[in-house]
């Protein structure tokens, strides 16, 4: 099964792709991540997204697409988890043509859905094992022993340059403009699933499983 989790900043995307890659052995696709990890590396590319994330913006279609197209010959497992991507039409097209070439299909898209006003709290609040990628939340999800991860141990525990007030706004808008639109895209393809976003974890992972084993 291969889905798309589609959402606003701090909608949860990343907190419920990490419980399907452990429960139903799925691979989780974040864009996010595969760009963050090209700024650390230090790569051309890295080096030439790194402002454009900073500043809450919208890398290229072109960049991302290839990021996408470069995973899609791995061991797919229990199915692709595409965290972050499509973020517009384009994409979204060229996503359709990259699985269609590949014999593979869409089977859901999940729309977590959440207001603005709890996006701020999720988003400043938010940190990551910088070892093992575990999200955690100061006030929502903190770390059993404080420094540590509950996870692996690590004390590689990570705040995002973009999570601030200034670039989640700009976030926000690049969604509303550029992305929502995905919204009624894939609701006409007849795989959208709605999701309330703003229940606890557990509750939306509950719903998250309930829409794709329908
Ligand atoms: P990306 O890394 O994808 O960031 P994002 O879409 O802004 O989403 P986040 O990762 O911030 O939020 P999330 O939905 O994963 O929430 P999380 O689970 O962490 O992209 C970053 C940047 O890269 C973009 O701005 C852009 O520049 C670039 N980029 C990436 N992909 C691109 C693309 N396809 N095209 C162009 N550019 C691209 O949760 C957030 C917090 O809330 C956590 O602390 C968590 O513990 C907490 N939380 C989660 N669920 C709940 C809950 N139910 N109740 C209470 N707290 C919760
Ligand atoms: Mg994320």
């Amino acid at each position: 099964m291969n889905i798309i989790l589609l959402g606003a900043p701090g909608a949860g995307k990343g907190t419920q792709a990490r419980v399907l890659v452990e429960g139903r052995n799925m691979v989780q696709l974040s864009t996010g991540d595969m760009l963050r990890a090209a700024r650390t590396s230090g790569t051309e590319m890295g080096k030439k997204v790194a402002a454009i994330m900073d500043a809450g913006q919208l890398v290229t279609d072109e960049i991302v697409i290839g990021l996408i197209a470069e995973q899609l010959d791995g061991d797919t497992k229990g199915g692709l988890i595409f965290d972050g991507f499509p973020r517009t039409l384009a994409q979204a097209d060229a996503l359709g043509d990259l699985l269609a070439a590949k014999g593979m299909e869409l089977d859901a898209v999940v729309e977590l859905r959440v207001d603005d006003e709890a996006l701020v709290d999720r988003i400043t609040g938010r940190f990551t094992c910088g070892n093992c990628g575990e999200v955690y939340h100061d006030r929502t999800k903190p770390t059993k022993v404080e420094g540590t991860c509950d996870v692996c141990g690590s004390h590689d525990l990570k705040r995002r340059a973009d999570d601030n007030e200034d670039s989640l706004r700009q976030r926000l808008l690049e969604y509303y403009k550029k992305t929502s639109p995905l919204i009624g895209y894939y609701h006409c393809k007849g795989n959208l699933n709605a999701v309330d976003g703003l229940q606890a974890m557990e509750k939306v992972t509950a719903d998250v499983a309930a829409a794709l084993d329908a």
